[in-house]
């Protein structure tokens, strides 16, 4: 491939190139902008509290609140309305048991949730968060084995049962979070078998034990550390923040297994891997804009120190700079709001 030589460019000097004159007027800069971020590169997620009878805001997530089973549909439609055209569910559950069986019924909270989201939006696509950690009772992703250590094995089974689950009450993508090995392939193995062979998988391949995840733990209510017996962090399962490499091996044993798309998560503390990924593969890439970075933004806006919707816009445009096809946010509404108000 011929390279574009940009050093020639460089090598016509001040002051016969004068790089401001591509930036002088509004216009001039509009024309030349290299990337933007639309409506249809939001995903919004949502909570939905099992058996509550009120919405409840997040304290560490100013502006998003939990909805009850009654108020999803009503939000679902206005999001839809307001423009958003995909959405993430994640579920608060009052049925926690030690492997998250709930979700594997027909009738547990993330089937409900996904059935009820879909006959209020048809044409809303909508995302299954295909993990345990929001319905075991020790807060982990799925069950805990003699050596105290997540069981891979064992909620490999689980998830192929939950992916069938959610694909039945409607969901459009299974995106499974939960860092084992073989999960993608098990989903769709247990997809395909199911009859759901066009049900697509999006899989959080680079998941890192972050600590930008606070705010959604207290949101999700699966905080770790309340069980004595149970493993106080997720490092045994998710990514060392200091490895890039290793997000690149993940990565393609994840499209052998038959992921359609990829997730990275965080999103901006991990901005290098996203770009080695999009460098390296030609998958549609998704970033998470985590609680964590999400309630930062918010923390230093509401003291005064940051504008958070140019702020937000920012952030948002790095994602795509980078090469990511979609970014979940939890002010992917706020930012639909900042981009009407701009035209
Ligand atoms: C767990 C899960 C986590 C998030 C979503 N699903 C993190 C974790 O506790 O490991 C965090 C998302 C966020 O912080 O916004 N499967």
């Amino acid at each position: 491939m011929q390279e574009k030589d940009l050093n020639n460019v460089e090598m016509i000097p001040y002051p016969k190139k004068r790089m401001r004159r591509l930036r002088r007027t509004e216009a001039m800069r509009t024309l030349l902008q290299e990337h933007a971020v639309t409506a249809q590169d939001l995903i919004l997620p949502i909570f939905v509290e099992e058996n509550a009878t009120e919405r409840t805001p997040i304290p560490s997530l100013p502006g998003v609140t939990r909805e009850t089973e009654e108020t999803l549909p009503t939000a679902v439609k206005a999001a839809y309305e307001a423009g958003i055209q995909s959405i993430i569910l994640f579920g608060v559950s009052h049925n926690k048991d030690e492997t998250g069986s709930d979700s594997l019924k027909a009738d547990g909270l993330m089937a409900r949730m996904i059935s009820s989201a879909r006959a209020a939006a048809p044409n809303m696509l909508i995302i299954a968060d295909a993990c345990f950690c929001e319905y075991t009772d020790h807060g982990h992703c799925g069950p805990i084995n003699d050596k105290n250590l997540i069981d891979n094995d064992a909620t490999l089974d689980n998830l192929a049962k939950q992916a069938v689950i959610a694909a039945q009450a409607g969901a459009d993508i299974i995106a499974p979070s939960g860092m084992m090995d073989g999960m993608v392939a098990a989903i769709r193995h247990g997809l395909d078998t199911a009859g759901f062979e066009d049900i697509a998988i999006l899989s959080y391949a680079a998941k890192f034990a972050s600590h930008f995840y606070g705010p959604f733990r207290d949101a999700a209510g699966c905080a770790l550390g309340h069980m004595a017996s149970a493993p106080k962090t997720r490092d045994s399962y998710q990514m060392q923040p200091a490895n890039s490499n290793e997000a690149l091996r993940e990565v393609a044993l994840d499209i052998e297994e038959g992921a359609d798309m990829i997730m990275v998560k965080p999103g901006l503390p991990y901005l290098d891997i996203i770009q080695r990924i999009t460098d390296t593969y030609n998958i549609p890439v998704f970033a998470y804009h985590v609680s964590g970075e999400y309630a930062m933004l918010q923390a230093a806006a509401q003291n005064g120190w940051i504008d958070y919707d140019n702020a937000l816009h920012e952030q948002m445009i790095a994602f795509k700079r980078a090469g990511c096809s979609a970014i979940l946010t939890y002010g992917a509404l706020d930012l639909l709001h900042f981009l009407k108000s701009k035209k």
